[in-house]
């Protein structure tokens, strides 16, 4: 059987498309990396798995439909099924969400419903909680509000800086993430 064809929507430093990367035995294969910012560390690192970068600053396109509609005909000539977002810091409109029901997915860096949006490790590193963690959900279009699909807890330690948290929340996203994509990708091919 033929492997899945898939995008990594990012624009931070990768250390999760890394992961997904990295995954021995990956039931798709990453074609393409989709970044809106030009220059982001994650350019880097998929220049070095030789994973193709499509660089779109939404800036230049006048709209949001605009802007994914040239996203879509690249995912369209490539293939793609599924999309992971990881630290892709956008809403996605309906143009890409009506294509791909149900095959777009975002990890989340706490334990959702509970601090969605942006910092969301310094959200509960403030707000003092025992625990946080890690969320995989599909995308709908709210922030950070679709459906779940797996949860790890991690727990706050009373003497933890907030980079501390932030090392042990990575760790288990760097696990969780591709555990994820392969049990979808396996069942939904
Ligand atoms: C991760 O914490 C992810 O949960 C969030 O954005 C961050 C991306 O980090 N959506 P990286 O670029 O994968 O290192």
């Amino acid at each position: 059987m033929t492997n899945a064809r898939a995008a990594v929507f990012a624009s931070g430093t990768g250390s999760n498309f890394r992961a997904i990367m990295e995954t021995d035995n990956l039931l798709c294969d990453v074609v393409l990396l989709v970044c809106d910012k030009p220059g982001a560390a994650v350019m880097e690192k998929a220049e070095k798995f030789g994973v193709p970068t499509f660089i779109v600053n939404p800036k230049d396109y006048g709209s949001k439909a605009n802007y994914e509609r040239v996203l879509l005909e690249k995912l369209h000539e490539t293939d793609v099924t599924w999309i992971f977002l990881a630290g892709y810091m956008r809403i996605v409109g309906p143009t890409l969400l009506g294509e791909f029901p149900a095959r777009i997915i975002n990890i989340h860096p706490s334990l959702l419903p509970d601090f969605p949006g942006l910092d969301a490790i310094g959200q509960a590193y403030e707000a003092n909680v025992g625990s946080t963690g890690v969320t995989v959900h599909y995308i709908d279009d709210g922030i950070d509000t679709g459906p779940i699909i797996a949860q790890e807890e991690v727990p706050v330690n009373l003497d933890d800086t907030k980079e501390q948290l932030t090392e042990r929340i990575q760790q288990v996203e760097h696990k969780l993430y591709p555990q994820v994509i392969q049990e979808l990708v396996k069942e939904n091919r």
